[in-house]
Protein backbone atom coordinates (compact mmCIF):
# COMPACT_ATOMS: atom_id res chain seq x y z
CA UNK A 1 0.00 0.00 0.00
CA UNK A 2 0.89 3.00 -0.96
CA UNK A 3 1.06 5.29 2.42
CA UNK A 4 -1.53 8.04 2.84
CA UNK A 5 0.97 10.96 3.08
CA UNK A 6 2.21 10.63 -0.29
CA UNK A 7 -1.60 10.23 -1.60
CA UNK A 8 -2.78 13.33 0.03
CA UNK A 9 0.23 15.07 -0.96
CA UNK A 10 -0.25 14.42 -4.95
CA UNK A 11 -4.10 15.20 -4.43
CA UNK A 12 -3.76 18.40 -2.80
CA UNK A 13 -1.32 19.17 -5.50
CA UNK A 14 -3.46 18.40 -8.47
CA UNK A 15 -6.26 20.01 -7.06
CA UNK A 16 -5.05 23.44 -7.03
CA UNK A 17 -4.58 22.80 -10.47
CA UNK A 18 -7.83 21.22 -12.06
CA UNK A 19 -11.11 20.63 -10.64
CA UNK A 20 -11.30 16.88 -10.57
CA UNK A 21 -12.64 14.35 -8.21
CA UNK A 22 -10.32 13.19 -5.58
CA UNK A 23 -11.22 9.37 -6.63
CA UNK A 24 -10.08 9.96 -9.91
CA UNK A 25 -7.08 11.58 -9.23
CA UNK A 26 -5.90 8.08 -6.63
CA UNK A 27 -6.56 6.05 -9.48
CA UNK A 28 -4.97 7.63 -11.84
CA UNK A 29 -1.74 7.95 -9.71
CA UNK A 30 -2.00 4.44 -8.07
CA UNK A 31 -1.50 2.89 -11.95
CA UNK A 32 1.47 4.94 -12.62
CA UNK A 33 2.97 4.37 -9.21
CA UNK A 34 2.62 0.66 -8.80
CA UNK A 35 4.31 0.05 -12.10
CA UNK A 36 7.35 1.86 -10.76
CA UNK A 37 9.23 -1.02 -8.96
CA UNK A 38 11.88 1.55 -7.51
CA UNK A 39 9.32 4.24 -6.24
CA UNK A 40 7.02 1.21 -4.95
CA UNK A 41 9.89 -1.00 -3.00
CA UNK A 42 11.29 2.28 -1.23
CA UNK A 43 7.63 3.83 0.06
CA UNK A 44 6.22 0.69 0.74
CA UNK A 45 8.76 -0.10 2.95
CA UNK A 46 7.91 3.05 4.85
CA UNK A 47 11.24 4.97 3.67
CA UNK A 48 9.03 8.16 2.59
CA UNK A 49 11.02 11.02 4.10
CA UNK A 50 11.50 13.56 1.37
CA UNK A 51 9.71 11.51 -1.00
CA UNK A 52 8.74 14.63 -3.04
CA UNK A 53 12.31 15.10 -4.26
CA UNK A 54 12.40 11.63 -5.26
CA UNK A 55 12.89 11.22 -9.29
CA UNK A 56 10.87 8.42 -9.62
CA UNK A 57 8.08 10.11 -7.61
CA UNK A 58 8.18 13.36 -9.85
CA UNK A 59 7.87 11.26 -13.11
CA UNK A 60 4.74 9.27 -11.71
CA UNK A 61 3.19 12.84 -10.80
CA UNK A 62 4.39 14.21 -14.37
CA UNK A 63 2.31 11.29 -16.06
CA UNK A 64 -0.65 11.32 -13.84
CA UNK A 65 -0.83 15.16 -14.71
CA UNK A 66 -1.06 14.74 -18.28
CA UNK A 67 -3.51 12.00 -17.72
CA UNK A 68 -5.79 14.14 -15.98
CA UNK A 69 -5.04 16.93 -18.70
CA UNK A 70 -5.92 14.21 -21.19
CA UNK A 71 -8.99 13.54 -19.99
CA UNK A 72 -10.55 16.87 -18.87
CA UNK A 73 -9.64 18.37 -21.92
CA UNK A 74 -11.46 15.17 -24.00
CA UNK A 75 -14.58 15.72 -21.62
CA UNK A 76 -14.68 19.42 -22.47
CA UNK A 77 -14.45 18.88 -26.31
CA UNK A 78 -17.18 16.05 -26.03
CA UNK A 79 -19.20 18.37 -24.16
CA UNK A 80 -18.51 21.29 -26.23
CA UNK A 81 -19.77 18.64 -29.53
CA UNK A 82 -22.77 17.48 -27.82
CA UNK A 83 -24.05 20.99 -27.28
CA UNK A 84 -23.75 21.56 -31.27
CA UNK A 85 -25.03 18.44 -31.53
CA UNK A 86 -28.30 19.24 -29.56
CA UNK A 87 -29.37 22.78 -30.98
CA UNK A 88 -29.88 20.23 -33.98
CA UNK A 89 -31.76 17.76 -32.52
CA UNK A 90 -33.92 19.85 -30.92
CA UNK A 91 -34.78 21.99 -34.44
CA UNK A 92 -34.95 18.05 -36.03
CA UNK A 93 -37.41 17.00 -33.45
CA UNK A 94 -39.71 20.00 -33.97
CA UNK A 95 -40.10 19.75 -37.51
CA UNK A 96 -40.00 15.73 -37.94
CA UNK A 97 -40.62 14.44 -35.03
CA UNK A 98 -38.49 11.26 -34.04
CA UNK A 99 -37.67 10.97 -37.85
CA UNK A 100 -34.66 8.94 -39.26
CA UNK A 101 -32.80 12.11 -39.36
CA UNK A 102 -33.38 12.66 -35.24
CA UNK A 103 -32.32 9.18 -34.39
CA UNK A 104 -29.06 10.23 -36.56
CA UNK A 105 -28.33 12.87 -34.22
CA UNK A 106 -28.93 10.56 -30.94
CA UNK A 107 -26.17 8.04 -32.88
CA UNK A 108 -24.31 10.87 -32.76
CA UNK A 109 -24.50 11.52 -29.13
CA UNK A 110 -24.50 8.44 -27.78
CA UNK A 111 -20.82 8.54 -29.79
CA UNK A 112 -19.91 11.11 -27.47
CA UNK A 113 -19.06 8.81 -24.49
CA UNK A 114 -17.21 5.88 -24.93
CA UNK A 115 -19.35 3.11 -22.96
CA UNK A 116 -22.39 3.46 -25.35
CA UNK A 117 -20.36 4.57 -28.33
CA UNK A 118 -18.84 1.07 -28.07
CA UNK A 119 -22.82 0.05 -28.12
CA UNK A 120 -24.12 1.94 -31.18
CA UNK A 121 -24.45 -0.87 -33.42
CA UNK A 122 -26.49 -3.23 -31.10
CA UNK A 123 -29.18 -0.61 -29.87
CA UNK A 124 -31.87 -1.45 -32.12
CA UNK A 125 -31.62 -4.39 -30.75
CA UNK A 126 -30.33 -4.29 -27.64
CA UNK A 127 -33.46 -3.50 -25.34
CA UNK A 128 -35.43 -6.12 -26.75
CA UNK A 129 -33.49 -8.50 -25.97
CA UNK A 130 -33.22 -7.80 -22.09
CA UNK A 131 -36.70 -7.25 -21.92
CA UNK A 132 -37.88 -10.04 -23.60
CA UNK A 133 -36.51 -11.73 -20.15
CA UNK A 134 -37.40 -8.81 -17.97
CA UNK A 135 -41.10 -7.93 -19.33
CA UNK A 136 -41.04 -4.56 -21.01
CA UNK A 137 -40.54 -2.77 -17.77
CA UNK A 138 -42.65 0.59 -16.54
CA UNK A 139 -39.59 2.33 -14.14
CA UNK A 140 -36.23 2.09 -15.37
CA UNK A 141 -33.38 3.18 -13.45
CA UNK A 142 -30.21 3.75 -15.05
CA UNK A 143 -27.17 4.47 -12.84
CA UNK A 144 -24.16 6.18 -13.75
CA UNK A 145 -26.11 6.46 -17.04
CA UNK A 146 -23.70 8.05 -18.67
CA UNK A 147 -24.94 9.16 -22.38
CA UNK A 148 -27.50 6.36 -22.18
CA UNK A 149 -30.52 8.38 -21.77
CA UNK A 150 -30.30 8.92 -25.38
CA UNK A 151 -30.95 5.70 -26.54
CA UNK A 152 -34.27 6.19 -25.09
CA UNK A 153 -36.02 5.99 -29.07
CA UNK A 154 -34.70 2.38 -28.97
CA UNK A 155 -36.30 0.79 -25.75
CA UNK A 156 -39.88 1.41 -27.69
CA UNK A 157 -41.37 1.80 -24.47
CA UNK A 158 -44.19 3.89 -24.22
CA UNK A 159 -46.16 5.80 -20.85
CA UNK A 160 -42.99 4.79 -18.84
CA UNK A 161 -40.89 6.29 -16.13
CA UNK A 162 -37.06 6.49 -16.63
CA UNK A 163 -34.76 7.72 -13.77
CA UNK A 164 -30.38 8.35 -14.37
CA UNK A 165 -28.34 9.28 -12.22
CA UNK A 166 -25.09 10.70 -13.14
CA UNK A 167 -21.61 11.96 -11.07
CA UNK A 168 -21.89 15.65 -13.07
CA UNK A 169 -24.28 18.13 -12.40
CA UNK A 170 -23.29 19.25 -15.81
CA UNK A 171 -23.95 16.12 -17.26
CA UNK A 172 -27.61 15.90 -15.96
CA UNK A 173 -28.60 19.28 -16.25
CA UNK A 174 -27.61 18.27 -20.28
CA UNK A 175 -29.87 15.43 -19.73
CA UNK A 176 -32.60 17.04 -18.21
CA UNK A 177 -32.77 19.46 -21.06
CA UNK A 178 -32.69 16.31 -23.34
CA UNK A 179 -35.54 15.15 -21.73
CA UNK A 180 -37.65 18.04 -21.89
CA UNK A 181 -37.87 17.71 -25.85
CA UNK A 182 -38.18 14.25 -25.79
CA UNK A 183 -40.90 13.90 -23.26
CA UNK A 184 -42.69 15.74 -26.70
CA UNK A 185 -42.81 12.83 -28.54
CA UNK A 186 -42.21 9.77 -26.05
CA UNK A 187 -44.05 9.16 -23.48
CA UNK A 188 -42.20 9.22 -20.69
CA UNK A 189 -41.58 10.65 -17.05
CA UNK A 190 -37.78 11.07 -17.09
CA UNK A 191 -35.35 12.80 -14.44
CA UNK A 192 -31.49 12.83 -14.16
CA UNK A 193 -30.39 13.18 -10.39
CA UNK A 194 -26.62 13.74 -9.53
CA UNK A 195 -25.40 10.86 -7.54
CA UNK A 196 -21.73 10.22 -6.31
CA UNK A 197 -21.93 6.17 -6.17
CA UNK A 198 -19.63 6.44 -3.34
CA UNK A 199 -21.44 8.44 -1.05
CA UNK A 200 -23.94 5.27 -0.59
CA UNK A 201 -21.22 4.07 1.40
CA UNK A 202 -23.04 5.83 3.85
CA UNK A 203 -26.65 4.00 4.56
CA UNK A 204 -27.70 7.29 6.31
CA UNK A 205 -27.63 9.24 2.97
CA UNK A 206 -28.60 5.98 0.89
CA UNK A 207 -31.87 6.03 2.61
CA UNK A 208 -32.31 9.80 2.83
CA UNK A 209 -31.26 9.49 -1.46
CA UNK A 210 -34.11 6.86 -1.91
CA UNK A 211 -37.27 8.94 -0.42
CA UNK A 212 -36.22 12.37 -1.08
CA UNK A 213 -36.18 11.34 -4.57
CA UNK A 214 -38.92 8.81 -4.61
CA UNK A 215 -37.02 6.21 -5.74
CA UNK A 216 -38.97 3.19 -3.93
CA UNK A 217 -40.05 0.83 -6.75
CA UNK A 218 -38.08 -0.34 -9.97
CA UNK A 219 -39.00 -2.98 -12.52
CA UNK A 220 -35.24 -2.39 -13.87
CA UNK A 221 -32.47 -0.86 -13.14
CA UNK A 222 -29.23 -0.32 -14.98
CA UNK A 223 -25.95 -0.70 -14.18
CA UNK A 224 -24.47 -0.85 -17.55
CA UNK A 225 -20.73 -1.30 -17.31
CA UNK A 226 -20.26 0.50 -14.37
CA UNK A 227 -19.41 -2.17 -11.69
CA UNK A 228 -15.76 -3.13 -12.92
CA UNK A 229 -15.21 0.79 -13.43
CA UNK A 230 -16.57 1.46 -9.87
CA UNK A 231 -14.75 -1.54 -8.28
CA UNK A 232 -11.43 -0.78 -9.88
CA UNK A 233 -11.97 2.24 -8.10
CA UNK A 234 -12.67 0.87 -4.91
CA UNK A 235 -12.36 -2.89 -4.59
CA UNK A 236 -15.85 -3.52 -2.59
CA UNK A 237 -18.03 -0.85 -3.88
CA UNK A 238 -20.22 -2.53 -5.65
CA UNK A 239 -21.66 -4.17 -2.62
CA UNK A 240 -22.61 -0.48 -1.39
CA UNK A 241 -24.10 0.59 -4.92
CA UNK A 242 -26.51 -2.93 -5.03
CA UNK A 243 -27.72 -3.37 -1.65
CA UNK A 244 -30.42 -0.44 -2.10
CA UNK A 245 -31.49 -1.02 -5.51
CA UNK A 246 -35.16 -1.39 -5.10
CA UNK A 247 -36.14 -3.16 -7.74
CA UNK A 248 -36.97 -6.91 -9.63
CA UNK A 249 -34.19 -6.86 -11.77
CA UNK A 250 -30.95 -5.78 -12.22
CA UNK A 251 -29.18 -5.61 -15.92
CA UNK A 252 -25.30 -5.64 -14.81
CA UNK A 253 -23.06 -5.50 -17.40
CA UNK A 254 -18.99 -5.45 -18.80
CA UNK A 255 -17.30 -4.47 -21.70
CA UNK A 256 -16.01 -7.20 -23.53
CA UNK A 257 -12.68 -5.16 -25.12
CA UNK A 258 -10.27 -2.83 -23.18
CA UNK A 259 -12.24 0.68 -23.96
CA UNK A 260 -9.51 2.25 -25.31
CA UNK A 261 -6.74 0.01 -25.91
CA UNK A 262 -9.11 -2.74 -27.49
CA UNK A 263 -7.67 -5.56 -25.31
CA UNK A 264 -9.49 -8.80 -24.55
CA UNK A 265 -11.08 -8.31 -21.19
CA UNK A 266 -14.35 -10.39 -21.15
CA UNK A 267 -13.22 -12.88 -18.65
CA UNK A 268 -11.69 -10.64 -16.63
CA UNK A 269 -14.72 -8.53 -16.37
CA UNK A 270 -17.14 -11.16 -16.10
CA UNK A 271 -15.18 -13.42 -13.08
CA UNK A 272 -15.22 -9.60 -11.40
CA UNK A 273 -18.60 -9.39 -11.95
CA UNK A 274 -19.51 -12.89 -10.71
CA UNK A 275 -17.68 -12.09 -7.46
CA UNK A 276 -19.18 -9.32 -6.71
CA UNK A 277 -22.85 -10.99 -6.99
CA UNK A 278 -21.40 -14.18 -5.28
CA UNK A 279 -20.79 -12.02 -2.04
CA UNK A 280 -24.28 -10.52 -1.95
CA UNK A 281 -25.68 -13.82 -2.33
CA UNK A 282 -27.71 -12.69 -6.12
CA UNK A 283 -28.07 -15.53 -8.54
CA UNK A 284 -27.69 -14.70 -12.41
CA UNK A 285 -31.16 -15.45 -14.03
CA UNK A 286 -29.84 -14.68 -17.67
CA UNK A 287 -26.67 -14.32 -19.78
CA UNK A 288 -26.72 -12.30 -22.87
CA UNK A 289 -23.42 -11.43 -25.14
CA UNK A 290 -24.05 -8.59 -27.80
CA UNK A 291 -20.69 -7.93 -29.83
CA UNK A 292 -19.22 -5.79 -27.62
CA UNK A 293 -20.71 -6.21 -24.08
CA UNK A 294 -21.80 -9.16 -21.74
CA UNK A 295 -24.69 -8.63 -19.97
CA UNK A 296 -26.12 -10.62 -16.80
CA UNK A 297 -29.42 -9.63 -15.69
CA UNK A 298 -30.26 -10.97 -11.87
CA UNK A 299 -33.29 -11.37 -10.09
CA UNK A 300 -33.84 -9.35 -6.97
CA UNK A 301 -36.90 -8.93 -5.94
CA UNK A 302 -36.37 -6.79 -3.27
CA UNK A 303 -37.71 -3.09 -2.43
CA UNK A 304 -36.20 -2.27 1.15
CA UNK A 305 -32.67 -1.24 1.74
CA UNK A 306 -30.66 -4.12 3.14
C1 LIG B 1 -18.13 2.98 -17.91
S1 LIG B 1 -19.14 4.39 -17.88
C2 LIG B 1 -20.73 3.66 -18.14
C3 LIG B 1 -21.76 4.64 -18.62
C4 LIG B 1 -23.15 4.02 -18.90
N1 LIG B 1 -23.62 3.25 -17.79
C5 LIG B 1 -23.13 3.19 -20.16
O1 LIG B 1 -22.85 2.01 -20.09
O2 LIG B 1 -23.38 3.76 -21.24
C6 LIG B 1 -19.14 4.78 -16.17
C7 LIG B 1 -19.88 6.04 -15.80
O3 LIG B 1 -19.73 6.20 -14.39
C8 LIG B 1 -19.64 7.56 -14.09
N2 LIG B 1 -18.93 7.68 -12.79
C9 LIG B 1 -17.61 7.61 -12.55
N3 LIG B 1 -17.37 7.74 -11.24
C10 LIG B 1 -18.56 7.90 -10.63
C11 LIG B 1 -18.97 8.10 -9.28
N4 LIG B 1 -18.09 8.18 -8.29
N5 LIG B 1 -20.28 8.21 -9.03
C12 LIG B 1 -21.18 8.15 -10.03
N6 LIG B 1 -20.87 7.96 -11.31
C13 LIG B 1 -19.56 7.85 -11.61
C14 LIG B 1 -18.88 8.18 -15.25
O4 LIG B 1 -19.19 9.54 -15.39
C15 LIG B 1 -19.35 7.31 -16.42
O5 LIG B 1 -20.38 7.92 -17.16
Amino acid sequence: MIPRQIVEFVKSKIKKQYEIDEKEIERIFFSYAIKDKKFMDRVVNGKIEGFERLSSFKEILKKTKKEIYYNLRQYKRNAEQRKVLFKKLKRILEKEGISENAIKIHEEILCTHISSKERIDTYPFFYDRIFEFTGKPKRILDIACGMNPFSLPFMKLNDFTYICTELKQEDCDFINSYFKIISKHINVEAKAIRLNLFDLTSEEFGKKFIEENDLMKFDVVFLLKDIPVMERLRKGISKYIIRWLPTNYIVISGSKKSMVKGKEIKKREERLIRRVLNELNLNIASKIEFENEIVFIVKKNNHSYR
